[in-house]
């Protein structure tokens, strides 16, 4: 049975709270060579025996999961000040991500931060990136017109390749005014490294990442990549004049604002750990959410057809602008569906900064609590058939059905994803300008896509469809 309402008991004694059940056969040394060898299974094996919640501790490690939407809106939102990201989790991708907005478990720092930034994220300032969505995407359609005859891999692209190309272009052009093409595909190839070693790293911390086993100097060299291409538009901007005056873009407005209660600017190295974070942030969620949407896209075709019908009478033939998104409806329940099956951040984590009481069970201080949306969006409470693709579920009057923390892809309460709006403004109008001239076909005989679960869910081994003119 399921709760509708989390019972917050401050005043009950300590004794009085029921402890967290402990998933026993996940404890130990077995535990732990199970959660590292498939986190997946291991987690589902464990809902399976106890429910919405229960503890483990893979490596000696506290971890709590929580997998109900009442647990999760009381730790994101109602006792969001409770917890915090000092994490195991965030403590494993800090040596990449460092002071940056997403792993800052820092509240002042964070605070300060999300202020100075939050003004060039709202969605009317979104608006006024759409054109670079669409023109980059319609590139993108021309070199594939471009291409040499199909060849040895009978006409498909690597689809994951070709659109994290397109992620990186968009948000750099947008938020920095940077042209990224010629070192997008560097950056991917060390994101990649970085998101494989962290992965496994998390499911088994050892040895510590900062001794020198060749696995963790490539994780090194893949940081050290990252920081060339950002410290390479970081410095060309740098040799520009900049006045606050003419801020047009994030860069500009992070290199001269000041924080209006100290009034300091930011530090060449805070600056540098933010541009990395956005584009981390914004390159391979955008990516593997794109590359799953053409995938279900080509595997369903009455979507597809449903797709195409809505893209063709909302534009008739004209590229997408941003007024057009109210009318997309149905294209943006095909991204809304895609982040549901294939949630791309489907894990994060809050350390309890202080003992609390949810729903009359001890939460213990220092607890890593394990928010995995890939199980919440499956949760058969909330969702008829989880596996099947069904954009309809995000109808207004289903999902006005639903709790809202049934579904949470860009997370919730103070540290939701800063980039949400952009997110889903890219996502709906890159679907709709390749849905007007294209489709991605499935090749005969291709094997089935699974989902790969590094430190982001990965389409293991990429996406490879046909393109297909429509026209
Ligand atoms: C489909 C696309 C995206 C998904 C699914 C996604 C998901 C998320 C989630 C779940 C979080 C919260 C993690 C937590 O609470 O611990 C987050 C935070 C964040 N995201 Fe995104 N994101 C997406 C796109 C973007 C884009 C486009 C940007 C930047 C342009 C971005 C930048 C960030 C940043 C900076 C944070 C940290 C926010 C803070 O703590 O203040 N993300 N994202």
């Amino acid at each position: 049975m399921h709760l509708t309402q989390v019972r917050r008991v401050p005043g009950r004694t300590r004794s009085s709270l029921t402890e967290i059940p402990t998933a026993g056969a996940l404890h130990g040394v077995g535990g732990t060579l199970a959660f590292k060898r498939d986190q997946l299974r291991f987690l589902d094996d464990g809902i399976r025996r106890h429910g919405d919640i229960f503890r483990f501790r893979p490596l000696g490690i506290p971890m709590v999961l929580v997998n109900h939407p009442d647990y999760i809106r009381h730790i994101l939102v109602d006792n969001s000040e409770g917890y915090d990201k000092d994490a195991a989790l965030f403590r494993i991708v800090r040596p990449v991500l460092r002071k940056g907005l997403i792993a800052n478990a820092d509240m002042e720092l964070w605070r300060r931060q999300r202020r100075m930034m939050a003004p060039h994220f709202t969605p009317r300032t979104v608006a006024a990136f759409a054109r670079n969505m669409t023109d980059e995407t319609e590139q993108m359609l021309d070199r594939w017109e471009r291409r040499p005859a199909p060849g040895g891999t009978g006409g498909t692209l690597d689809v994951t390749d070709e659109i994290g190309q397109l992620a990186l272009r968009i948000v750099n052009r947008s938020l920095f005014s940077a042209d990224v093409s010629a070192s997008a595909q560097a950056f991917e190839r060390a994101f990649a490294e970085a998101n494989s070693i962290l992965g496994a790293f998390f499911r088994f911390p050892f040895p510590p990442l900062d001794v020198p086993i060749p696995r963790h100097r490539r994780l090194r060299r893949a940081i050290d990549e990252m920081d060339t291409f950002v410290s390479g538009f970081i410095r060309k901007r740098l040799s520009e004049e900049v006045s606050a005056d003419d801020a047009t873009d994030l860069l500009t407005l992070l290199l001269t604002s000041v924080d209006e209660e100290d009034g300091k600017g930011m530090d060449l190295e805070q600056l540098h750990h933010e541009v990395l974070n956005i584009c981390i942030g914004a390159y391979e969620t955008t990516t593997n959410t794109l590359s799953w949407a053409f995938y279900l896209l080509a595997r369903h075709p009455e979507a597809e057809a449903k797709l195409h019908a809505e893209v063709d009478e909302v534009l008739g033939g004209r590229v997408p602008a941003f007024e057009d998104l109210p009318k997309l409806a149905y294209t943006r329940m095909v991204a809304e569906e895609t982040l549901r099956i294939y949630s791309p951040a489907y894990q994060f984590m809050r350390r309890a900064r202080e003992e609390d009481a949810i729903d009359g069970y001890r939460m213990p201080a220092g607890s890593n609590v394990l928010i995995n949306s890939y199980f919440l969006h499956r949760h058969p409470d909330f969702w008829d058939d989880p596996e099947r693709f069904v954009p309809e579920r995000f109808a207004p009057e289903e999902v006005a059905k639903r709790p809202k923390h049934a579904y949470i892809p860009f997370g919730s309460g103070h540290r939701i994803c800063i980039g949400k709006h952009f997110a889903l403004t890219e996502l709906v109008l890159v679907l709709a300008t390749v849905a007007r001239t294209h489709r991605l076909v499935l090749p005969q005989g291709a094997p089935e896509v699974h989902p790969e679960a590094l430190i982001t869910l990965h389409p293991k081994g990429g996406v490879r469809l046909r393109p297909e003119s429509r026209r």
